[in-house]
């Protein structure tokens, strides 16, 4: 006789909808391969009228999140989005001693590891598979297959929303014509702000730092840039120079801590990076191995986040033991490289030389590209380029900065 567990979904929409479909689909199949079916005895939504992908028990759709919470289900889903009511949800999920599953990369680089002290407090499980990279099976690769294997670094492309709209750039739309396709294809929220300026990658990366480094997600500082303010003028240089222009996260150990950053990378078009094209992501994880560990997939969609989120329900409810890690200390990455800066007529460009020279930069050339200068530099550490860039704007510029990875692998 399979076992019966309760689950409750909170949010029904692109992801949780397809959750939906998917445990009601496949329940012969869950039963025979895991021997448990799944009742879904609860679903907060904020509509109660709307038409979902399933037809529910009647008051299975509630919209309080008290009523929700009253049902007490094994299992409680969240894809909601946003802290809150997602916070309050998790916390009273896991202080009981259920399972709490999210989709939720806000909520877990703002409160995981406070929700995971919690999940050990009270033999409870935290489960996020589907937080950072759709489809991409990073987190367990993360905590449980390399659990005890020192990581040296992880470098990825995080947001398919920026990737996919620097790919069909690099095809020659115009950047407002690749955001209204990807909002066209379901690929970028109504407000794409926190894809395009690089917080949402962020999110992510300060997740894997924690699964690899046990450094708590809010304690991550991440250099951060986006592909704004002018993502045409940092595909176009890309593209100059050879290249092809990313949007790439990245953590690592080093001897002073652990550095995080998301930038504009550009890299070869034949590079691992430079092949990932539209909403995929690509993870590489360096654990000094001489090859590194590399994952693809779609990065996003509600088909691929919802089957992520359905692995983390069926798996049992064996407490696997969490990698708590020592604490250790979020450091400036002092790495060289070259970069790429796009600065328009703002400064004069006889002023350039001397505004880079004051920061330490030393250019290697510099193109008058009509209405604005293309610069790239000699090997230098970012905060170099920060220093740069900040008296850039100060006297009235508009940098665009890139990394340049021309020479490397991926
Ligand atoms: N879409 C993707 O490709 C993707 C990929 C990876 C991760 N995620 C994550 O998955 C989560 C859900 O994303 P989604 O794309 O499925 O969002 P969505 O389509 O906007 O759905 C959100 C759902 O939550 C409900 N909801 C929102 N706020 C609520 C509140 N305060 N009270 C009650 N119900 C509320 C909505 O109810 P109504 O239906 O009544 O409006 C809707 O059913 C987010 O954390 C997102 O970051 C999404």
């Amino acid at each position: 006789v399979p076992r019966t567990i309760s689950v409750a979904l909170a949010g029904c929409g692109v992801v949780g909808g397809e959750l939906l479909r998917l445990l009601r689909e496949n329940t012969n199949s869950i039963e025979a391969k895991h021997g448990v079916r799944f009742d879904v005895t609860s679903v907060l939504v904020r509509c109660s009228e709307r038409t979902r992908p399933v037809e529910l028990a009647p008051g299975a759709i509630v919209t309080d999140v008290d009523s929700f919470l009253g049902a007490e289900a094994d299992v409680v889903v969240e894809a909601l989005g946003g802290i809150e009511p997602a916070g309050s949800i998790a916390r009273a999920t896991l202080a009981r001693g259920a399972r709490f599953v999210t989709a939720n990369k806000a909520l877990i680089a703002v409160h995981g590891a406070e929700l995971q002290r919690l999940a050990l407090r009270h033999a409870a499980r935290l489960d996020f598979e589907a937080a950072v990279g759709g489809g991409v099976p990073i987190v367990r690769v993360l905590r449980e297959s390399l659990a005890d294997t020192p990581v040296r670094g992880i470098r990825g492309i995080l947001n398919g929303t920026s990737n996919f709209i620097l790919t069909r750039m690099e095809m020659g739309l115009s950047f407002d014509g690749a955001l209204r396709e990807a909002r066209e294809r379901g690929f970028a929220e109504a407000d794409p702000a926190r894809d395009l300026d690089g917080r949402d990658a962020a999110d992510k990366i300060a997740i894997l730092a924690w699964l690899a480094y046990g450094i708590d997600p809010t304690v991550v500082r991440a250099r951060r840039r986006g592909i704004l303010p002018d993502p045409e003028h940092l595909t176009a240089d890309a593209g100059a120079l050879g290249g092809r222009l990313r949007l790439l996260a990245e953590c690592a150990q080093t001897s002073d801590g652990v550095t995080a950053c998301v930038e504009p990378v550009i890299f070869l078009p034949n590079s691992e990076f430079g092949r990932t094209v539209g909403v995929q992501n690509r993870v590489v994880i360096d654990c000094g191995w001489g090859e590194p560990i590399g994952l693809s997939g779609p990065g996003a969609g509600g088909g691929p986040t919802a089957s992520a989120l359905l692995a983390d329900v069926i798996r049992g409810a064996r407490q696997l033991p969490d990698r708590a890690g020592t604490p250790v200390a979020s450091a400036s990455d002092e790495t060289p490289h070259r970069w790429s800066i796009s600065l328009d007529q703002g400064v004069p460009a006889n002023l350039v030389p001397a505004i880079a020279a004051r920061a330490g930069v030393v250019l290697e050339a510099a193109r008058d590209r009509g209405s604005r200068l293309h610069i790239v530099t000699r090997r230098v550490a970012w905060r170099r380029i920060d220093l740069m860039v900040r008296t850039l704007k100060s006297r009235g510029g508009r940098p665009g900065v890139a990394r340049l990875e021309l020479e490397d692998s991926c």
